[in-house]
């Protein structure tokens, strides 16, 4: 099965929706190590609890990105990983990372990419106003929230909603659409061809609310 590590910062929401597809058969890929940059990640715990191997690795105890990246990169060679999986992983790669794994890492980000990139997407999209909130799931590249988008989810939302809201209604749909398109990538059926994205054979990926 297909290798996957994935990356996380946080409560790790999207490991826990790509774990419980694993164990329900509706991802073939074995989590080979969830990585996180701070001891705190609730994501770890998670990861312990379904006996996935974990690793820490502190970006505060290095001196350069570059440092950081290249202990990161020898914890998933040495855990076999072929897709690097960043979810809620809040540091910014570097180039070196970024080229050692090309075309094999992919983010989730909470809008509806191009627009409201960075760390604070849902907020950013809630305090412009917008009525569709979303999700996208990318190809990362080198510049921030800009690769070959895979799948998005659209995600209706009033004014009149707060951003903590938005968010656990964006983030419902992250938990579908992610697992989902792993499944289409361990089932070889995305084809990246410069920065369009190509999902052969797979019914619709569902973008709107039920
Ligand atoms: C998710 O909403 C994810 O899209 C976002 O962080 C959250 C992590 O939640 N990622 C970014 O904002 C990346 N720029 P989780 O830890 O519960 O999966």
């Amino acid at each position: 099965a297909l290798q996957i590590a994935v990356l996380a910062s946080g409560s790790g929401s999207n490991l826990q929706s790509i774990i419980d597809a694993v164990e329900r058969g509706a991802l073939e890929a074995e989590i080979c190590l969830v990585l996180c940059n701070r001891t705190d990640a609730y994501a770890l715990e998670r990861a312990r609890k379904a006996g996935i191997p974990t690793a820490t690795i502190l970006h505060t105890e290095f001196e350069t990105r570059e440092a950081f990246d290249t202990a990161m990169i020898a914890a998933l060679n040495a855990a076999g990983a072929e897709l690097i999986v960043l979810a809620g992983f809040m540091r910014l790669l570097t180039p070196m990372f970024i080229q050692t794994f090309a075309g094999r890492i992919i983010n989730i980000h909470p809008a509806l990419l191009p627009s409201f990139k960075g760390a604070h997407g849902i907020a950013d999209a809630v305090d412009y106003g917008v009525k569709l909130a979303g999700c996208t799931v990318h190809f990362v590249d080198e510049c921030m929230d800009n690769g070959a988008i895979i799948a998005q989810a659209v995600v209706p939302c009033s004014t009149a909603e707060s951003a903590d809201v938005v968010q656990k209604r964006v983030l419902a749909f992250e938990h579908r659409i992610y697992p989902q398109v792993l499944q289409w990538i361990a089932t070889k059926r995305v084809t990246l061809t410069g920065r369009k994205v190509t999902v052969q054979d797979t019914g619709l990926p569902k973008v709107v609310p039920d």
